[in-house]
């Protein structure tokens, strides 16, 4: 291109540019001596996402708006002062049949003293038609200035095209204008506005809402007049977990010139001030953002009748029952507004089997009144309240929102000398887990955070005991928090085998994103042995770190060629999750994988040929909606001589991209060859024990040693009762999230969602030394209650719609294996029981004179299953299943 042909395309591009900018339109504005009034329809509506038949709340409003000019800047013409206001106001409602209402002639005393505030003007400092800033007299009732900001959003545009940040009702707003020959059409990202914070929400996202909004407003100018202005936003929210849970509400609001009259004459003064001093008393600026605010219960229970009626009570309590998960949302709720006396009151004379339930309510209420209650309830020096301090520190660990305050009362009661070392554990592995969520929160520069992270990684340095160690580490693997990885590697590296194999289990939790080279690097040198030898279970678990992250075509041959030389039952392991990632429909290098056996070079599927040894690693679908996809993970190393080394069970759930372990459970067990006489004791560890660690809803509990050594084997096998032990018994707080969803049109929208847990999850083993058999089972039995809740306010009317959920449900996990076989037989199995499911819609709505309410209900019960495992396993079950009937 030479520089006359590139002048000309310049010069193109620049008229271009400027016919397009002059797009026909003047800046709006208004004329002195003229009344302009405009008709103003506001329509609602409220409608839930699975019942649509149930129709929802409907409002419509109608008024008459009137705009006058008082003031324009000397200098400049595009300031003004309007003067605007609301009349005539007409509301209608429907439930099923058609209400409708005049708020023009005083039906009560509250109507009109509400019709008289909303005939109060608003005076708008109009600059170029962008919102400068909103006077009023009085600022008066919430609701009727949010009416106001309403309106007033309405008179914000621009007339070129282009994105720009704007602050109206919404907040500060990304909008985009997109204008054509007489037309104006605004578009707000109300999904990036930036407001006051407003409710809170659980920290794992699975337990929250999506909410898609959207929001257009159509404007039609004619000259520099305002014809007419028509907005349509509506606002989808749902259960992340469950989408057909939820609310779709809708507004829209219209303005329309009906007439100009003649007016007022505009107001003499220089100054903007100036014009406000001659028109109000004392003008005040009011923010143009919605300040929600939330409904206050009248009829909510209150603590203080609550302690009269049932604090003495021993209350029937089926964890695994929604009756007592519904009371548990309430007592909730109901300390949320109570003080810190009555609460004391209740937590000291309650029956002793109802004080649990209050200390877990009392940690998820989460008010100051609360904590500090509890701070002067708990006594960790008293040996009595062992398991009410476990309950305590769970309850805290499991909260969905964790605040400063609660690390604070956990960390203070930590610090008391003398405690129980089952208590200091699991205090301390709870600190990590509240450090995690107050990280995701932002708020890892906490003082209280930053200190306990080096008391940690302190701790971890000066003790030379493997158990203190591995308490030290689980804590940090609670946090999770990336700037522990160099810590955990070293540890994985340089540990002991129980300290490097903690520090792996933590290393595969971390997304992918976070295991970098440095990471892959130290694996490989520990699954290949290069520096020094390590145990099978920490060369293992950095095989599958490989595996799972995004392994190089070498890294993942280098692994497969190792199988032929490693121990068989390990070789087994590998090779099985190997096929499990080939086989799987979406695991990320599913490809890589397959194209590296594909290769006719490293000799392929040669390698998944040997039938040796037991071991298998591999995962299944338990349920797919459309929301969510849940898996079962089963992992089993057995030992050389055939014995069950260690199993992994877990279950995950994924929804909308957010992930959750719902639980996992790890058996180990160590050095039974010695005690069974069968074959060679393993040599690298020999000292025999069992124990389990499980982590529940993305928190890791206190790890249990069933028995160490094999006096302690006897001791616990004579004394025990052969009944089942509880595991976890009680009450969680799942999803706690409010959420404020102010609508365009001034009426305000507050979404509630509170979800409980109840769990009574229990085992027993059973050992028969005689015959050599042993069988584990564990029993979870639960219930689920989700409460969701939409309310939309006006300062005439009042709808909400509610929706309740409730699930209740078993599953059991049993294995029986028979260790006088060689090699052991082993047979898992898991069944999940009938579950049984019920929704409840309200839908209410109240105004002056009128009130409504619609109930409707749906039931179901999904039958119960057995879930299929895998091939050899079902064998194996036949085996041992019709051996035991032939005996
Ligand atoms: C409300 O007022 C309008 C006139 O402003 C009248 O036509 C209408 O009948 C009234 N409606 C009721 C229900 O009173
Ligand atoms: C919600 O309502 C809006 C407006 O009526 C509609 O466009 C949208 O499809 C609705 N969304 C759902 C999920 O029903
Ligand atoms: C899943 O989504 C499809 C399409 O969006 C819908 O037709 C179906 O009813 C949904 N199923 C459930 C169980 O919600
Ligand atoms: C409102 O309720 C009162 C008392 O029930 C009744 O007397 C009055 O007529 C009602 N007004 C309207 C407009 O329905």
């Amino acid at each position: 291109m030479n520089w006359q042909a590139a002048s000309t395309y310049c010069w193109v591009l620049f008229f271009s540019f400027s016919t397009s900018a002059k797009e026909n339109l003047e800046t709006p504005s208004f004329q002195p001596g003229i009344l302009y009034q405009y008709r103003y329809t506001l329509d609602s509506q409220l409608i839930a996402l699975a019942k649509p038949s149930l129709q929802g709340s409907k409002l419509r409003a109608e008024a008459l708006v009137d705009v006058k000019l008082l003031w324009k800047h000397p200098n400049d013409g595009g300031q003004l002062l309007l003067q605007v206001q609301i009349h005539n106001l007409q509301v209608h409602h429907d439930l099923g049949e058609k209400k409708s209402q005049n708020l023009t002639k005083s039906q009560s005393v509250k109507a009109s003293l509400t019709e008289a505030e909303i005939q109060q003007p608003v005076f708008l400092h109009w600059n170029n038609g962008k919102v400068a800033g909103i006077y009023v007299d009085k600022a008066g009732s919430p609701l009727i200035l949010e009416l106001k900001r309403g309106l007033i959003s309405l008179f914000q545009m621009q007339i070129h095209s282009g994105t720009v940040s704007e602050e109206d009702i919404s907040g500060s707003c990304q909008v985009t204008y997109t204008i054509s020959e007489k037309t104006v059409l605004k578009t707000k990202d109300l999904q990036n506005c930036i407001r006051p914070k407003f409710g809170f929400s659980s920290i794992n996202k699975i337990f929250g809402n999506l909410w898609q909004p959207t929001s257009k407003t159509h404007y039609t100018v004619e000259g520099n007049l305002i014809k007419s202005a028509l907005s349509k936003e509506s606002h989808t929210i749902s259960l992340t977990l469950k989408s057909s849970v939820g609310v779709n509400i809708t507004s829209r609001q219209h303005l329309e010139l009906v007439t100009q009259l003649p007016g007022s004459k505009e107001l003499p003064g220089k100054g903007l001030q100036e014009a406000l001093a001659a028109v109000l008393e004392k003008p005040q600026l009011i923010q143009i953002t919605s300040e929600p605010s939330k409904r206050i219960c009248a009829t909510c229970p209150k603590l203080r009748t609550y302690l009269k009626k049932h604090a003495r009570k021993k209350l029937n309590m089926d964890f695994s029952k929604a009756s007592t998960t519904w009371r548990f949302g309430k007592v909730v709720r109901m300390l949320r507004d109570a003080k810190k006396r009555d609460i004391l009151i209740l937590l000291k004379e309650a029956p002793e089997e109802m004080v649990s339930f209050y200390v877990e309510a009392a940690v998820a209420a989460q008010s100051t009144a609360s904590l500090t209650a509890l701070t002067e309830f708990l006594d960790f020096r008293n040996k009595k309240q062992a398991p009410l301090l476990e309950k305590f520190l769970y309850a805290a660990a499991f909260s969905p929102r964790p605040s400063k305050e609660l690390l604070q009362l956990v960390l203070s009661k930590l610090n008391e000398k003398n405690l129980d070392p089952d208590i200091r554990e699991t205090g301390m592995i709870v600190t990590g887990s509240l450090i995690g969520k107050l990280c995701q929160m932002k708020l890892c520069g906490l003082q209280e955070v930053r200190l306990q992270i080096e008391t940690l990684v302190q701790n971890l340095k000066s003790t030379k005991k493997v158990s203190e160690k591995v308490i030290n580490l689980l804590s940090l693997k609670s946090a999770l928090i990336p700037s522990s990885i160099p810590t955990f590697l070293y540890y994985a590296e340089e540990g002991f085998a129980d300290v490097s194999a903690t520090a792996l289990s933590a290393l595969q939790r971390y997304s992918p994103q976070y295991i970098s080279n440095t990471v892959k690097m130290a694996m490989k040198r520990i699954f290949h042995q290069v520096q020094k030898p390590y145990s099978k279970i920490s060369r293992l678990a950095a095989a599958e770190i490989l595996l799972d992250n995004d392994p190089t075509p070498m890294d993942f041959i280098n692994i497969l060629l190792a199988t032929r030389e490693i121990e068989p039952e390990m070789s087994r392991f590998l090779l099985s999750k190997i096929q499990g990632i080939v086989h799987s429909h979406n695991h990320p290098n599913r490809q890589v994988i397959k194209d590296v056996l594909k290769d006719p070079q490293i000799n392929n599927y040669y390698f998944f040929s040997t039938d040796v040894g037991s071991s298998i690693s591999f995962l299944r679908t338990l349920a797919v909606t459309n929301d969510s996809l849940s898996t079962f993970g089963l992992e089993l190393l057995f030992s050389g001589t055939g014995l069950l080394r260690k199993s992994t069970t877990s279950f995950n759930i994924l929804s909308h991209s957010h992930q959750l372990q719902a639980a996992q459970v790890v058996l180990e067990a160590k050095g039974f060859e010695g005690i069974l006489g069968g074959g060679d004791v393993a040599d690298e560890e020999d000292d025999f024990m069992a124990g389990m660690s499980a982590v529940l809803l993305d928190v890791q509990l206190r790890p249990i040693v069933f028995f160490q050594g094999y006096a302690d084997l006897m001791s616990k096998f004579l004394m025990s009762t052969g009944e089942p032990t509880s595991v976890v018994k009680g009450n969680v707080l799942l999803m706690d999230h409010q959420q404020a969803i102010p609508l365009q049109s001034g009426l305000q929208s507050v979404v509630t969602l509170q979800g409980g847990l109840g769990l009574d999850v229990s085992s027993d083993i059973n050992m028969n030394m005689w015959e050599q058999e042993l069988k584990t089972g564990i029993k979870t039995r639960g219930a689920l209650t989700i409460d969701f809740q939409a309310e939309l306010d006006a300062p005439f009317f009042q709808a909400s719609i509610k929706s309740q959920t409730e699930a209740e449900m078993a599953t059991n996990f049993n294995t029986a294996s028979k260790l006088s076989d060689n090699p052991v037989l082993m047979c898992l199995q898991l069944t999940e029981e009938q579950v049984s499911y019920r929704e409840i819609f309200t839908v209410s709505e109240s105004s002056v004179n009128h009130s409504t309410t619609v109930r409707k209900g749906r039931k179901n019960t999904i039958p119960g299953r057995e879930v299929p495992l895998h091939q050899a396993n079902s064998e194996m079950c036949k085996i041992l299943l019709s051996g035991s009937r032939e005996q």
